[in-house]
């Protein structure tokens, strides 16, 4: 169990998450993470994608029991607790209900700060939770958030200010990892599956057309409509393909989307001259583009922020560090404020 901050101005956050089939909910002391608990929900794993009703329905059984643990492993009383940060949106509008009504109880009735945080801000401040052997960016940084439901690149120019200034015009990339995924029989989702096999594959294999969108803007539609075409006309030929060659189709989809992104990336740094870039999301747990980094420190001088695997996929940890920084600049939400569905950043 951590040892409790003693300091009198104890910033204790607790954290929300519940936008899509994650049910998450973490405590931060002072930005420090004092728990992070995430009840990821299996029940769509069967539909090859979140079912949003059943989202909603896990949403409510699980609440209760991932906030109770989340407050005791932090080991604190609810009476500690500063304020409560929940995500208000972007994501799927039954489940951001539950965190949401969840978060206005609680904060009403423990008469605490209620603080309305952006989904897509917070993949980005994660990058500020305060970490041993993690440095934070400084302002202006590049974000490139990358997710199941969103592909962004984001001139962040202070903890709430933030331009986008590049979009997927189409599917997010997550999406195209687990659509590609589930063209090859794999389950969702199928983005951690295709890293898995590409590690072991050849990137080089097969030759996946790239998109050609204007200035920052993504598409990835076109992408998965490829690897359809490729993966049909081969199963014709052989349908053994995709058993016999998976390792190296994984590799060369991985590869491919890894270069549509770098592509991008080093347009942004040179467009805008500023060579600090940060990932986030769900997809930047993705080996491929984190070597991609990497080499690109190496190799462009860049100065490159790649969060910890737990922060990357949907998590409260960086809900509530959201929250942390708000609750500094006392910026509290009303108790009328609702869930937002479709929420800019
Ligand atoms: O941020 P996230 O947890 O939820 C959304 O807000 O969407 O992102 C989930 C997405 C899924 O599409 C999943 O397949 C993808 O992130 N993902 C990965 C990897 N780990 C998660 N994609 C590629 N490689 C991975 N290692
Ligand atoms: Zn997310």
């Amino acid at each position: 169990m951590p040892n409790k901050p003693q300091i009198a101005e104890d910033i204790y956050i607790l954290g929300i998450e519940s936008s899509c089939d994650d049910t998450a909910a973490a405590v931060l002391c002072n930005g420090k993470i004092q728990s992070n608990i995430v009840a990821t929900q299996q029940v769509h794993q069967q539909y090859g994608g979140v079912v949003p009703e059943l989202a909603s329905r896990a949403h409510q059984q699980n609440i209760v029991p991932v906030i109770h643990q989340a407050i005791a492993k932090a080991n604190i009383g609810k009476k500690e607790i500063s304020a409560i940060a929940f995500t208000r949106g972007p994501g799927l509008m039954g489940s951001l209900l539950v965190g949401t009504s969840f978060a206005k109880s609680l904060a009403m009735g423990l008469g605490i700060p209620l603080i309305e945080v952006n989904h897509m801000q917070a993949h980005i401040l994660a990058h500020f939770i305060e970490e041993e052997g993690f440095k934070k960016p400084a302002f202006p940084f590049l974000a490139m958030t990358i997710s199941g439901g969103h592909t962004q690149i984001v001139k962040v120019n202070d903890y709430f200010s933030m331009e986008v200034i590049g979009e997927t015009t189409d599917d997010a990339v997550g999406e195209a990892f687990d659509k590609s995924a589930k063209i090859l029989g794999l389950p969702y989702p199928g983005g951690p599956l295709v890293d898995k096999y590409a590690n072991e594959g050849d990137p080089k294999a097969f030759k996946f057309p790239k998109p050609k969108v204007s200035g920052l803007n993504f598409s990835f539609s076109g992408f998965k409509t490829a690897v359809l075409y490729f993966i049909e006309k081969q199963t014709r030929e052989d349908p053994d393909f995709i058993e016999k060659n998976l390792k190296d189709i994984c590799a060369s989809i991985q590869y491919t989307i890894v270069e549509i992104l770098m592509d991008k990336l080093k347009k942004a740094v040179k467009e805008t001259g500023i060579n600090r870039v940060a990932i986030g999301g769900g997809v930047s747990a993705n080996s491929g583009i984190r070597n991609a980094l990497y080499d690109a420190e190496k190799r462009y001088k860049w100065q490159c922020f790649i969060p910890k695997f737990e922060y990357t996929t949907d998590n409260a940890a960086m809900i509530a560090i959201a929250g942390h920084y708000k609750y500094l600049k006392k910026e509290f939400s009303d108790f009328s404020t609702t869930a937002q569905a479709r929420y800019k950043i």
